[in-house]
């Protein structure tokens, strides 16, 4: 079977990604083959493109690691679904593409009420939000709850989860348009950068402390982080938008009586599904209650993917961004 794919044969830089014509492979036993109609864009796969991700795939590859779509084909093992069942999954790469083959322990089905381009960009986000916030950082109603590149595709999804629970949610960002996006999603206090330096930026709001600190930036907010915890805080390493890694100064966690926790969304979710399925259920109940709305995002064809790669890139995303087929056209 020939489809389109966008392929990366090099770690050059995501300019070396090509959009062309391949064929696709039998499915195994345990496979679905999914119609794609909608791919989220994520920080990882620009990381991934450049060969900087902790989990790169060896090239050539496909970046795309979520999806919503309409599964087309099933392996003779699998049991728990038919062909036309819409469907959210978590892939191990390969999603920027018209069909995709996915495990099945990684699918979910998507909520007839969610559109496929909300669906396609709830695993990554608000998976790796609901996971931290809610399993690892314990977030309880009340927490005052500090949002680091809170208008980013993870930042946004921490804003919901964190107001779903109750929790008074102060977001990070560096424009005022980016903080008005924030607003957008519930945040209840809203801080501009200043000059890319933490502490700066928080100086207006005197001697406050967060019970929760969600650190997407890295480097020096991170070790400045630690200055405004709670004491018995918890600070969220989820990633390192910034490119730097800071080195934490052990003193004042001890100080602060808090802990640091690294959050890794992609390893675990893979390597434990039942819990995976619950996280996604999590979100899926929350979308239901009407708890969270599910960051709409900016939808890109497919064949015009290398605009919103460069626009993460250069950090000129607000929220996420999405790609997709022919498929999500026709409907
Ligand atoms: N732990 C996990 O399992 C997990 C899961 C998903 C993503 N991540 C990681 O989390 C981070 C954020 O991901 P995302 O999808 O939210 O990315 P994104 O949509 O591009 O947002 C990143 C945000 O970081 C801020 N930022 C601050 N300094 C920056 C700099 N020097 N360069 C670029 N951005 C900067 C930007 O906001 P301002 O301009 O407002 O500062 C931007 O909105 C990435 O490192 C990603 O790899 C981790």
């Amino acid at each position: 079977m020939k489809i389109n794919l966008v392929k990366q044969n090099d770690f050059n830089s995501i300019e070396s990604l090509e959009f062309s014509e391949h064929d696709i492979d039998d499915l195994s036993e345990n496979e679905l083959l999914i119609n794609v109609h909608c791919c989220g864009i994520s920080f990882a796969d620009i990381l991934a493109c450049e060969g900087k991700y902790q989990d790169t795939p060896p090239l050539p590859f496909t970046p795309g690691l979520e999806v919503s779509g309409i599964v087309e084909a099933i392996g003779s093992n699998v049991k728990d679904f038919n062909v036309n069942d819409e469907v959210v999954a978590l892939c191990n790469w390969g999603g920027f593409s018209e069909k995709v083959k996915v495990d099945s322990k990684f699918v979910v089905k998507k909520l007839k009420k969610m559109p496929f381009d909300l669906a396609a960009c709830m695993t990554i986000n608000y998976g790796t939000s609901y996971y931290a916030l809610i399993d690892r950082g314990k977030i309880k109603p009340g927490d005052k709850v500090l949002v680091l590149g809170a208008s980013g595709g993870i930042g946004l999804s921490a804003i919901e989860i964190c107001k779903a629970r109750g929790c008074h949610v102060t977001a990070l960002a560096s424009s005022e348009n980016k903080l008005s996006e924030c607003k957008s999603y519930g945040a209840d206090e809203l801080v501009l950068t200043k000059n890319d330096n933490l502490k700066e930026s928080l100086a207006p709001l005197g001697r406050r402390k967060f019970d929760v600190i969600y650190d997407t930036v890295g480097g020096s907010y991170t070790t400045d982080s630690l200055s405004f915890i709670e004491w018995e805080g918890r600070l969220l390493i989820m990633g390192f938008a910034s490119g730097d890694i800071s080195s934490l100064q052990t003193n004042k966690i001890l100080l602060k009586g808090c802990d640091v926790l690294g959050i890794f969304w992609g390893p675990f979710a893979r390597g434990n599904k039942h819990f995976n399925l619950d996280v996604l259920n999590g979100v899926n109940d929350l979308f239901n209650k009407g708890l969270i709305k599910l960051s709409k995002p900016t939808m890109f064809h497919i064949a015009d993917f290398l605009r919103p790669m460069k626009e993460i890139k250069e950090r000129q995303s607000i929220g996420k961004l999405c790609l997709y087929t022919d498929s999500f056209k026709r409907r």
